[in-house]
Formats: structure tokens, C-alpha cells, sequence
């Protein structure tokens, strides 16, 4: 793409493009369904409001995992450390027992949390809303955690690949 698009000329290539210039971290969204711990990595993660305590998520209108964990009414997000790619392909995959033989626990409203997560946010749904192709996903923070941890480097995403802070 070396052209700037116009509304008439945006392509999806060019969207997805320059849109991956913004780097952002990487949480896994998890929730406890009547089928068991569920959950899919989420980027589109970010603070909205300090009173209420809000954030907000994305996601696509195609999640098989979405549906299931909104129907609870609640859900968790771990923050992952840069050592935790895997987990983040490991909730990037659509279908099966993502937390088959993984160690886990339940959070305060029963969510799980996953080890080695920077932080973890458990929230009540508060609001969902149209997003184009994604719903938009608000939630009232009801408890937060931060674990000491040796690694405490955030895992981050940048035009479509893992990387590390440095500097
Ligand atoms: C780094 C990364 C970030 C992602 N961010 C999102 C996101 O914000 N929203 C979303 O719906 N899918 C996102 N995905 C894709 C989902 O994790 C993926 O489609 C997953 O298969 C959905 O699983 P499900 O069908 O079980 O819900 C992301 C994937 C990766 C690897």
C-alpha cells in the first residue's frame, strides 16, 4: 500500500495493515460456562472508566466462545507476560478443550485465572453493544489482582506478530 485510502478506495488489506501499527498487549478472555472454563485471546482490550470501573473488549461476531462466556453474565481477563505466546496461541484457536491439562484457578466470582497472567480483572457483563462485525464488550470490574511475578514484562502485538518491550 503506498497510497493514502479514501472511504471510496479502503480495501480490508490496507485496513488490517495499518491498523497493525497500533501495538497493543494481549489478555485471554475466560469465562466459566455451563461446558467447563472457556476463553479466546483478545487484543482489543482497554481501560474506559475509573467511576464506574469500566473496560472494554471486542469481539467478533463469529467467536464460538464469546456467546457462551456472556451467557454467565461475567468473565476474567488475564494480562499476559511475555513469556506467555503460547497460552496466547493456545486461546487464539477456535473449538476444543482449550484449558485441557492446563493449570488453572477460580477467581472471586468463580472465573478462571491463569498462572503467570501480569494481572488478572474479573468483571460483570455491563453493557454489549453493535461493533460492525465484533460486539462491543463493557465490563464493571468487581475484583483486580496483580501477582508478584519474576516476569513482568507484558506480551505484546504489533503488526501481526509477538514481541517484547525494549528500552
Ligand atoms: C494476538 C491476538 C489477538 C486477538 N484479538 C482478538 C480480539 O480482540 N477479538 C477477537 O474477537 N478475536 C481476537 N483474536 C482472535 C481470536 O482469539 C480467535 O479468533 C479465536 O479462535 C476465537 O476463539 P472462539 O471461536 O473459541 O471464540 C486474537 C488473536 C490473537 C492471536
Amino acid at each position: 500500500m503506498t497510497e493514502p485510502g479514501t472511504a471510496e478506495t479502503l480495501d480490508e488489506a490496507d485496513f488490517r495493515s495499518v491498523l497493525a501499527r497500533f501495538a497493543t498487549g494481549v489478555v485471554v478472555v475466560t469465562g466459566s460456562t455451563e461446558d467447563g472454563p472457556a476463553g479466546l485471546t483478545c487484543q482489543s482490550f482497554s481501560s474506559l472508566s475509573l467511576d464506574p470501573p469500566l473496560v472494554l473488549l471486542s469481539t467478533a461476531r463469529t467467536s464460538k466462545t464469546w456467546p457462551r462466556i456472556e451467557r454467565t453474565g461475567r468473565f476474567a481477563v488475564n494480562v499476559l507476560a511475555s513469556g506467555q505466546r503460547d497460552l496466547s496461541d493456545r486461546f487464539a484457536v477456535s473449538g476444543g478443550d482449550k484449558f485441557a491439562g492446563l493449570d488453572w484457578r477460580p477467581g472471586v466470582l468463580g472465573n478462571p485465572l491463569l498462572p503467570g497472567a501480569l494481572a488478572h480483572l474479573e468483571c460483570a457483563v455491563h453493557a454489549v453493544h453493535d461493533g460492525g462485525d465484533h460486539v462491543i464488550v463493557v465490563g464493571r470490574v468487581r475484583a483486580l489482582e496483580a501477582p508478584g511475578l519474576d516476569d513482568d514484562s507484558p506480551l505484546v502485538y504489533y503488526r501481526s506478530a509477538y514481541r517484547t518491550l525494549s528500552g
